[in-house]
């Protein structure tokens, strides 16, 4: 008998390259995110070239047939270089950025590489232990009491609508349709949007108007609640922004912690962006209270420099997470274990979104993660410092968790950004303030220089007409 031909055996199927093929492509795709960290200064933080431009190359019926690998790389780097804008770039200060890690990035290519799941601690104990430790952690640095459960989500949004749908679920078991929730107008409108998916209209929400520092304020709140309670209504749930994506403002957490106790109402604090600040010694002043929170949600894809989808949701009422989301069918009794996380959330099938955390807390450790979140905070100050020396401009909210806003006298604020943006050294971006329109700049990335701040702004002022 012959011996059987392998050479016929190579591939088992035609989706499968030869390993020398992968690890090749691999070290491309390695070369591109490296060329990209070592290049970026020298390209612009927004898209050089449009979605008009970009399409036409890929906008084809789908392919029946093989391509060049090499080639399909080429186009993919491309449409992620060229066609998009650049969160990570040290001159972009455009809404919130999210200036992301080396650690992290290659954290995410390993836990994609390995298809690394975190659905239960019998199936997935690797990944489950990481996302337990990392939740440990930041339930520490924001002095939450310890036997606080969390979750890593995609992010705030997926976050707040969680901690929405376990808060109603703790406090109802079933909506209530004379529940009402308390937030303000500069809360942010995924908040809105997460209580409508859940069933909440638009009357039952509460929309305050903020004081002069955009803040949400006490007084209204108290007034609003005894206003629904007295109208039959049952007041739910208390909204807080721990660093607001307009100004920065961190609503009065602790006031707002004393109500909710008082009038048995969920403290749900929106941390997304502002929640690290609390890292750093000035920054836990500022939010002081959050630690009195029901549940915060976090997002490390802005301030904690994870690459994106990185949320996290912490619920200080432990068991309220699985509570809520827990399902038991007799296909998944295999796998159960003390902690599910397919059990803390609406995802069964969940990638490990704690691998990259894990590897950037633990590579360069608390200590440079704490100065890199001040660095921000102080970035800030530059700016404000430098717009102060500069004839023309006004600032609007002063630098605060790194966030500044300010008004040109001779150029509406749209058209700045407008102009910056074709320019292509900084991205700032605009907003409005009680109707008036303003330049903003959040300035989240440590890697951006003193020097990097103070051209942007002397480039802003050239732009606006001196
Ligand atoms: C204060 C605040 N909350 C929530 C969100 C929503 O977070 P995500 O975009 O990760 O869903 C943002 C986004 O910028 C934010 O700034």
């Amino acid at each position: 008998m012959s011996a059987p031909d392998r050479t016929a055996v190579v591939a088992p199927d035609r989706l499968t390259l030869p390993a020398e093929e992968v690890r090749r492509l691999g070290y491309r795709v390695i070369d591109a995110y490296v060329d990209h960290l070592t290049g970026i200064r020298e390209i612009a933080p927004s898209a050089s070239a449009g979605f008009d431009a970009f399409q036409p190359l890929v906008n084809e019926p789908a392919p029946e047939g093989p391509a060049d690998p090499d080639a399909v790389l080429d186009l993919a780097v491309s449409a992620l270089s060229t066609y998009m804008n650049h969160s990570d770039h040290p001159r972009n200060f455009a809404r919130v950025p999210s200036p992301s890690n080396a650690m992290g990035v290659l954290g995410d290519m390993l836990a994609t590489a390995m298809n690394a799941a975190a659905m239960s601690a019998s199936g997935h104990p690797g990944p489950t232990a990481l996302e337990l430790v990392v939740l440990e952690w930041l339930t520490a640095e924001l002095g939450l009491p310890p036997e606080t459960d969390g979750v890593l989500l995609s992010g705030g949004s997926v976050s707040s609508l969680t901690a929405f749908a376990t808060a109603r679920h703790v406090m109802f078991g079933e909506h209530d349709a004379s529940a009402v929730v308390y937030l303000s107008d500069q809360t942010h409108s995924s908040m809105a949007r997460g209580l409508r998916v859940l069933g909440f209209t638009d009357d039952r929400i509460r929309t305050l108007p903020t004081d002069d520092a955009f803040r949400l304020p006490i007084g209204a709140l108290t007034a609003a609640v005894e206003a629904d309670r007295a109208a039959g209504l049952r007041p739910f749930m208390v909204v807080a922004t721990a660093g607001t994506t307009n100004t920065g403002a961190v609503d009065p957490l602790l006031e707002i912690a004393d109500v909710a106790a008082a009038n048995d109402l969920w403290f749900h604090v929106d941390g997304a962006f502002g929640a690290p600040a609390a890292f750093t010694p000035g920054g836990r002043e500022i939010l002081a209270g959050i630690e009195r929170a029901d549940s915060v949600t976090l997002d490390p894809h802005k301030w904690l420099f994870s690459p994106y989808e990185t949320g996290v949701l912490l619920v200080s009422r432990p068991g309220a997470l699985d509570a809520t989301f827990a399902v038991a069918p007799e296909y998944l009794r295999d796998t159960a274990g003390d902690v599910n996380f397919r059990d803390r959330g609406p995802q069964l099938t969940r990638g490990t979104r704690a691998v990259k955390l894990w590897m950037m807390l633990k590579t360069f450790g608390l200590g440079a993660t704490r100065d890199a979140i001040a660095r921000g905070i102080e970035l800030a100050e530059v700016a404000e410092a430098a717009l102060r020396a500069t004839p023309g401009w006004e600032i609007v909210t002063p630098a605060q968790l790194a966030v500044v806003t300010f008004a040109h006298e001779s150029m509406e604020a749209g058209e700045i950004v407008a102009r910056a943006t074709a320019e292509g050294y900084s991205a700032p971006s605009s907003t409005v303030l009680r109707g008036r329109s303003v330049v903003r700049l959040c300035t989240i990335n440590p890697r951006t220089s003193d020097a990097e701040m103070v051209e942007s702004i002397a480039r802003l002022s050239a732009l606006a007409g001196g």
